[in-house]
């Protein structure tokens, strides 16, 4: 269940170049949150009133905190960047379905800002005994969370520019290694899932993918992050998924990317 609560900062780090790692202590929400889910993160300042959905990255259920990694996109990711440890902070979650674990191999597919979500969701899945391996891409060497996904999966890293592991992006690096799975999970731009939805379909693998839009309520109200999908949706009647309460993540096959 879904509550707003003030965190408190215990930590914030700088990773990469406008990359930060946040750590929360939370009384509730971390409890509850699980792999592929978000929250909402209010700002202080009163021009910014609409919160920022920003995934989870790691879970401490017993210390009952979590941690978020974010690229400073604008005003809001910016005014959390200045955040240190003994700050509060509003937080609403957690939000959204989150990944369905299968103990089955499983590979995780994500690029730039999309793999923060994978790290707690190759935790989860290494504790159900599951073989994990991560396909993550990056534009340079500035492979932030690597190092961390190393100590749960198989890693496979891409960059743009050539200068770690293969060159171009996470489906090179999938038909460089030529790697499989019996479930993907995905998390990352939309041409990227596009490919990955290609992909899964052609080896005939389940695939989960974690969408993103522009939001602004983040609890179904609103409509502002709906996607297309292959089906009617029982709540709008028309072909539509709203991303933040039916979503983030969603079975490849029942969401139209085009
Ligand atoms: C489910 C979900 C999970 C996300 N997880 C992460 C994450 O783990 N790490 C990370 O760095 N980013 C993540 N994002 C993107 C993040 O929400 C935006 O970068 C952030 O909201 C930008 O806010 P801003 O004030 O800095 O930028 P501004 O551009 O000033 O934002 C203006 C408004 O647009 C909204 N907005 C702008 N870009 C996005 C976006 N891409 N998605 C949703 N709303 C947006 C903002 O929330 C705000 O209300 C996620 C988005 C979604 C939908
Ligand atoms: S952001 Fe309002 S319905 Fe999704």
């Amino acid at each position: 269940m879904k509550v707003q609560e003030t965190g408190i900062v215990v930590s914030q780090k700088k990773l990469a170049d406008g990359i930060y790692s946040l750590w929360v202590k939370t009384e509730q929400i971390a409890k509850e949150a699980k792999a592929g889910q978000f929250v909402s993160l209010y700002c202080k300042d009163a021009q910014r009133l609409l919160p920022r959905p920003i995934s989870i990255c790691e879970i401490n259920r017993e210390e009952g905190t979590m941690r978020f990694v974010y690229r400073v996109a604008g005003k809001g990711t910016e005014e959390f960047s200045g955040y240190r440890t003994g700050d509060a902070i509003t937080l609403l979650g957690p939000l959204g379905n989150g990944f369905e674990k299968r103990e089955k191999s499983g590979m995780l597919i994500a690029g730039g800002i999309g793999i923060p979500p994978m790290l707690q969701l190759a935790k989860e899945l290494k504790e159900t005994g599951a073989e994990v391996t991560a396909v993550v891409g990056y534009r340079d060497s500035h492979t932030f969370l690597a190092d961390e996904l190393k100590k749960v999966a198989k890693v496979y890293i891409a960059t743009e520019d050539g200068s770690v592991g293969s060159r171009g992006n996470v489906m090179n690096a999938i038909a460089d290694h030529s790697l499989s799975a019996e479930v993907i999970y995905a998390c990352g731009p939309k041409l990227m899932l596009r490919a990955i939805k290609e992909f899964g379909e052609k080896e005939g693998v389940e695939t989960q993918i974690s969408l993103e839009e522009k939001m602004a309520c983040g609890i179904g109200a609103c409509l502002a992050c709906v996607c297309k999908t292959v089906e009617i949706d029982d709540h709008s009647q028309v072909h539509n998924a709203r991303i933040c309460k039916d979503g983030p993540v969603f079975e490849a096959g029942k969401v139209d990317l085009s």
